[in-house]
């Protein structure tokens, strides 16, 4: 994103795009509280700076991280890696909202689709994406661990 985004005057907080030499602290403070196989910070950190293809979306207000969605534009693909909300403000509207700005942003540059996995029993996060289009496109057996659970496959093949 180039500069700020700032959301519209009824919503919480502004999207930005995370630099790749500021600290991730927060961003992996809300992975390791949202999931149970996190990346460590020096992880995101190197990613960041040494690829470029990954890009961390953080979602602020007031200087505290409401949310982040860390992934890749791979040509005209949009990979959502991860996706996560603070726990206290979920349910809010923030992760649709984050997720729309995200999508503003990659589509300008040339995206036309979008895909992540998701655990099957995540009935949150399905909700979320099917709501913003995505639909089920297969199933990756056993693809998680701490607990072992199957992955679907989710594609939204016309974000544009
Ligand atoms: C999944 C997650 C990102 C959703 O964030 P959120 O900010 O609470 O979601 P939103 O408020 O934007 O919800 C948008 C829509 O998603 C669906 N949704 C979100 N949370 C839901 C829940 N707990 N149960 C059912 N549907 C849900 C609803 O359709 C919702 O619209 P509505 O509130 O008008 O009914 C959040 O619960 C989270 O961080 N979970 C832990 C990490 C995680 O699972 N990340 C996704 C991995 S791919």
């Amino acid at each position: 994103m180039s500069g700020d985004a700032r959301l519209s005057a009824e919503t919480r907080g502004r999207v930005r795009r995370a630099r790749a030499d500021e600290p991730l602290d927060a961003a992996a403070a809300l992975q390791h509280q949202s999931f149970t196989n996190p990346w460590t910070v020096e992880s995101m950190q190197w990613e960041l700076r040494e690829t470029d293809v990954a890009r961390l979306y953080l979602l602020e207000d007031g200087g505290a991280l409401l949310a982040y969605c860390a992934c890749w534009v791979i040509f005209d693909e949009l990979h959502i890696n991860s996706l996560a909300v603070a726990p206290e403000a979920r349910r809010q509207g923030h992760a649709r909202r984050l997720l729309q700005a995200v999508f503003a942003d990659v589509t300008a540059g040339g995206v036309t689709g979008a895909t992540l996995e998701v655990r099957r029993s995540n009935v949150a996060a399905v909700a979320l994406y099917e709501r913003l289009g995505f639909r089920v496109e297969g199933v990756r057996i056993d693809y998680y661990q701490h607990p072992r659970e199957d992955a679907l496959v989710l594609w939204h093949r016309r974000l544009i």
